[in-house]
């Protein structure tokens, strides 16, 4: 960036050697579609508050946070790869575009306002380009605690804990859940903080609640397809969901959920028992419970049977218009399939003296717009050519005319060593029929632009 500084939400930050969000990013930020009216991601978000009555719901919280919040908070490793400037958009090196909600659960802990509380925002993070992949997207964030202090006996939490599961909703819901609640080395209990007793009935509880959250969601969508005249899923296989173990560096033990929905397991959601270290930072040492984070665009894509992530951002009236919070949800209507037009890019990476690093991103194949787990370090400090930067080359220069770039071929020269990468880039409008033309020109500034900035030899 040539700038010295970035205005955002009026505020003016200087940019330094980690600025590296882009202006597309930028014209995106703050248009709020989680509580746009009749979005259909506002109206995911409220049938999943619907869920968690008695949580104060929090929707406004501006989305550039500091690096403290969004990692260190959190208990993140200093070499954690999410810090990446790789995965992550930095508007400096102190400041960044939050990359999850979790960015602000210690400040709403450090409030203790409510024993319950959701976090819904738009996030960003740099990544693959497919029809389930944006850079900016929304998540969910939940949280429930209960206070130690407000019982005489940590066996009285317990019960209380018991309680209020007996209290949930009961569902018909098949779950799978083979592993134990905690294993020593892959999904550890809090020894110091809670005992074995506490974490089985915190995770019953979060388990329960979430499995019902899922239950209202899924028979909604299986409700709108039978209208759509689609038949319902139930007719054909019952929903069936499974707990998978996780990480994540604010939780343990750590769960995933997925939920089998037409022939595949999807990645619904992260959650887990709330790091206690987190909840001492937040000044909440005496709360222990649970929390987790959903991607909206995953579930409204499931909710409505929307086809492609870019489509949320539409400002279309045949979008918009089929949307309304007052209504039964109902099946999107596609209303336009324009051609797409592929077009292959070859090229030899750069010699250098040292072998050439290549970093794949983490989440490629990752699920739809559930965008919640950033995967292996990617290696190598230093990258020569990290396939995000072509992701986002791709982004800045054809915007929500490009619907896929993919790697179709990957060659090592066996004499030279040089190595050579093919990627197809699909382009496509929602909009309009690509011109070959257009698409030509498109696709010759993306070339000259991995050239200028990779210094890559076109094949
Ligand atoms: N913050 C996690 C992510 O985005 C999701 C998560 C939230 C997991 C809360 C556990 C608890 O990857």
């Amino acid at each position: 960036p040539t700038t010295q500084s970035l205005t955002i939400d009026g505020e003016q930050y200087p940019s330094d050697s980690w600025t590296n969000v882009p202006p597309a990013i930028l014209a995106q930020y703050g248009r709020k579609l989680h509580v746009q009216p009749n979005h259909p991601l506002s109206i995911t978000r409220a049938l999943i508050e619907s869920r968690f009555p008695g949580f104060r719901n929090h929707n406004d919280l501006p989305g550039v946070v500091t690096v403290s919040q969004n990692f260190d908070s959190l208990g993140f490793t200093p070499d954690h790869p999410g810090r990446n400037r790789t995965d992550t958009y930095y508007i400096n090196k102190d400041t960044l575009l939050r990359t999850h909600t979790s960015a602000h659960e210690v400040d709403v802990f450090r409030q203790n306002a409510s024993n319950g509380y959701t976090i819904s925002a738009d996030v960003y993070r740099r990544d693959a380009v497919d029809r389930s992949h944006y850079p900016a997207f929304h998540q969910m964030e939940g949280a429930l605690t209960w206070d130690v202090n407000h019982f005489k006996t940590r066996q009285d939490l317990v019960k209380q804990i018991t309680e209020d599961f007996d209290k949930l909703p009961k569902h018909d819901l098949v779950v799978e859940d083979p592993n134990p609640t905690f294993h020593p080395e892959r999904n550890p209990l809090q020894e110091k903080h809670h005992s074995p007793e506490e974490a089985e009935i915190i995770a019953a509880h979060l388990k329960r609640s979430l499995e019902d959250m899922v239950v209202t969601i899924f028979k909604e969508a299986d409700k709108a397809l039978a209208a759509a005249g689609q038949g319902s899923q139930a007719e054909q296989e019952p929903l069936k969901v499974r707990w998978v173990e996780a990480f994540f560096p604010h939780t343990s033990p750590s769960w995933e959920l997925e939920v089998w929905w037409r022939g595949d397991w999807l990645e619904v959601l992260g959650c887990g028992i709330i790091d206690q270290p987190l909840l001492i930072r937040a000044d909440v040492p005496s709360r222990v419970g649970w929390a987790f984070g959903i991607g909206l665009e995953r579930i409204a894509m499931l909710l409505f049977g929307i086809p492609d992530i870019r489509l949320f951002w539409s400002k279309d009236s045949r979008f918009l218009g089929q949307f309304n919070e007052k209504l039964p949800i109902r099946r999107f209507q596609p209303f336009s399939k324009h051609p797409a037009a592929p077009r292959d890019v070859s090229f030899w990476l750069p010699q250098s003296s040292a072998p050439p690093v290549v970093n794949t991103p983490s989440s490629a194949p990752s699920p739809a717009g559930g965008q919640l787990t950033r995967n292996e370090p990617s290696a190598t400090s230093d990258p020569v050519f990290h396939e995000n930067d072509l992701m986002e080359i791709a982004r800045n220069t054809a915007g929500d005319n490009v619907e896929d770039v993919s790697l179709v071929d990957d060659f090592t020269h066996p004499k030279t060593g040089r190595r050579s990468l093919c990627y197809r880039i699909t382009y496509r409008s929602l909009e309009k029929t690509l011109t070959t033309e257009e698409a030509n020109a498109l696709h010759q500034r993306i070339s000259q632009e991995l050239v200028g900035k990779f210094g890559v030899e076109l094949r």
